[in-house]
């Protein structure tokens, strides 16, 4: 029997599938993530979690967990645990690719449809009582079939985000460290610098993973280069954008707009200056919040976990363990 820590309750039947094998499975009771001290406590004594991307798992968490074989992120991205370290320590990560790319791509596709159309700002003015007549002048927004959408990273959820464009009539353009030639025909995209893009599209719509190179990625020269009737979306992670940058180009107009599904910090404290926008949309990281898609993602990170307490390999790794990378270079 191996031990098992979930840090959240999670949809499906999942956790279900590990009880039923014998195992004990211990699930987080908290609405917020453990704090860093339950964390570490509870990796110490597991031999696999299933973590979500809030849990931040430090190297000292991971030597301090000597039985620990994986880190299940119930999650595509993995930038809350080090693929590296956990390597070294020789243990698992695994993430949930494959799955929730459709769905992030409709949520970014609705972000950029409100925005642009004006759907959160009138249903709140309606509200609170500001519907007095039908108005040829309230809540102009510019179309979204004919305009140019720029896409930032053309992996799975860009390349999904595309789809959605086109059939929406819109221009495709994209910025990516590798040219997709092969989807450019298909898609009717057209590859172009991130410059080139910015200063072209009428929505940035970002999808890159967050890695040194894509931290502040969108910073104050990029958002220079935007027009002044652009809107930005990101459905990636909060800390691709520089936020004070974004802070300041909506100040100065710069940019038209924003809908932001992650921030830099998530929660966004109360007080921060991007709610005070009327033109910025912030939504609390739920952009794969289908219940299909959460619970396929529960059910993957659970077959990750079941293959290595079995004793083969996990179906969706990140890193390769060295002890197993030691004994494979043996074998061959
Ligand atoms: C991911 O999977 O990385 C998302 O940000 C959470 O759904």
């Amino acid at each position: 029997m191996s031990t098992i820590f979930v840090t959240r309750a999670v949809p499906g039947d999942g956790l279900e599938r590990l009880r039923e094998r014998g195992h004990a499975v211990e699930v987080w009771p908290g609405e917020l993530p453990p704090d860093p001290g339950s964390l570490a406590a509870a990796l110490a004594g597991s031999d696999a979690a299933l973590t979500m991307v809030v849990d931040r798992i430090s190297r000292e968490m991971l030597e301090a967990a000597p039985k620990l074989r994986i880190v299940a992120n119930m999650a595509v991205g993995y930038d809350n645990v080090d693929p590296a370290v956990a390597e070294s320590l020789g243990v698992w990560v695994t993430n949930t690719p494959g799955v929730l790319a459709e769905t992030t791509a409709d949520f970014a596709f609705a972000l950029l449809m409100a925005a642009a159309r004006n759907v959160v700002a009138s249903d709140r003015d309606t509200r609170a009582g500001g519907w007095k007549t039908w108005s040829p002048t309230a809540f102009l927004g510019p179309d979204v079939h004919g305009a140019t959408l720029g896409i930032v990273g053309l992996g799975e959820i860009g390349l999904a985000m595309a789809r959605r464009a086109s059939g929406f009539g819109m221009r495709v353009l994209y910025a990516s460290r590798t040219r997709k030639s092969e989807h450019e025909a298909a898609l009717g995209c057209s590859h172009m610098t991130l410059d080139e893009l910015l200063a072209e599209a009428d929505f940035v719509s970002l999808h890159t993973p967050l890695t040194p190179e894509t931290r502040g990625l969108m910073g104050a020269a990029q958002f220079a280069r935007m027009k002044p009737s652009a809107i930005l979306i990101n459905t990636a992670r909060g800390q691709v954008v520089n936020q004070d940058a974004l802070v300041a180009a909506l100040e100065r107009g710069q940019i038209a707009g924003a809908a932001l599904d992650v921030t830099d910090p998530e929660p966004l404290p109360p007080s921060h200056p991007l709610y005070g926008f009327p033109n910025v949309i912030i939504t609390p990281h739920i952009a794969s919040a289908s219940l299909a898609t959460r619970s396929k993602m529960a059910s993957m990170a659970v077959a990750n976990i079941l293959a290595v307490l079995d004793g083969g390999e996990p179906v969706n790794p990140v890193n390769l363990p060295v002890r197993l990378r030691a004994s494979r270079s043996l074998d061959t």
